[in-house]
């Protein structure tokens, strides 16, 4: 059912797992995470960027998540949460369709607009008790990337604990979304997370933090980094993957060649889907958190 993050975030905190965050575009990628909630007993954040609201329909792609987790997922905390929200129009439609959650980022701008912009969606969260995340510190990359330019280091533009936490007293947010070296998109072996940057950021900010770019990490780095006090890790880029490969295996099919039914196409994208989604929940320690 469809749920406030706050308290499912604190008891993350408290219990020590992280909730996963899962990018969603369509119908067979809202069904497949949640199902995966459900069969976990999972506590699970079901996400939009601003490109899948142009991409469905915002109106659409909210009626699809929200029935989804009122059937499907009745028996499990289903966050729907705004992803990135670059606009605070974008952020004020979300929150109206119903959004129990939205990350207002402002973190390209200078940091008075960012405190400026966040302290709007906070405001505005109020009036319909939803949560807000804000950013600090650019996290690079964009979900989906798969290569990346050489030279890549950018430890200069990860989030530093004192603005963290004065940014955090100064716009009254309720999960603060940190660069701690991971970067939107999949790259074995090439994201650096920096553990220690996290413990102290976690020591001055007393806030549920979340992990961005979470695809394509080491699995024991990511378990150190909620250890460490990461509450939610955002993951786009690996559940797109699975879907992919689903779609790949029905397109070579040949008995599924000789029929054009697309439910047969789209069906072989859920399991892969819905698998990743579990073991992610099972990395992350939010099985049985429901
Ligand atoms: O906001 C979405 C996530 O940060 C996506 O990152 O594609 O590396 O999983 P990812
Ligand atoms: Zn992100």
């Amino acid at each position: 059912m469809i749920t406030d993050l706050r308290p499912l975030a604190r008891k993350a905190k408290q219990k020590n797992y992280a909730i996963p965050a899962f990018n969603v575009s369509n119908l067979e990628m809202v069904q497949a995470v949640i199902r995966a909630a459900v069969a976990e007993k999972s506590p699970v954040i079901v996400q939009t960027s601003e490109g899948a609201l142009s991409y469905a329909g915002d109106t659409t792609l909210y009626q699809i998540i929200k029935t989804t987790a009122e059937t499907l997922g009745r028996s499990v905390p289903v966050v729907i949460h705004l992803d990135h929200g670059k606009h605070l129009k974008t952020v004020r439609r979300c929150l109206a369709l119903g959004y129990t959650s939205v990350h207002m980022d402002a973190s390209a701008l200078s940091y008075q607009r960012n405190i400026a912009l966040t302290q709007q969606a906070v405001i505005a969260a109020k009036k319909t008790k939803s949560s807000v995340q804000g950013e600090l510190g650019a996290i690079f990359g964009q979900e989906g990337l798969l290569q990346l330019k050489k030279g890549f280091d950018y430890t200069a533009m990860m989030t530093d604990s004192t603005q963290a936490k004065n940014f955090v007293n100064k716009t009254g947010i309720d999960t603060l979304a940190i660069s701690v070296g991971t970067i939107h998109g999949s790259f074995k072996g090439i994201e650096r997370i920096d553990l220690a940057r996290i413990r102290q950021i976690a020591k001055e900010v007393n806030l549920p933090l979340v992990l961005h770019g979470g695809s394509g990490n080491d699995p024991k780095v990511l378990q150190q980094a909620i250890k460490e006090g990461i509450c939610i890790i955002n993951i786009d880029t690996d559940l797109r993957l699975a879907l992919l490969a689903g779609l790949r295996r029905a397109l070579g099919n040949k008995m599924l060649a000789r029929h054009i039914d697309p439910r047969a196409i789209f069906n072989a994208s859920y399991a892969p889907m819905q698998a990743k989604a579990q073991a992610i929940m099972k990395l992350f320690g939010s099985s049985h958190q429901a």
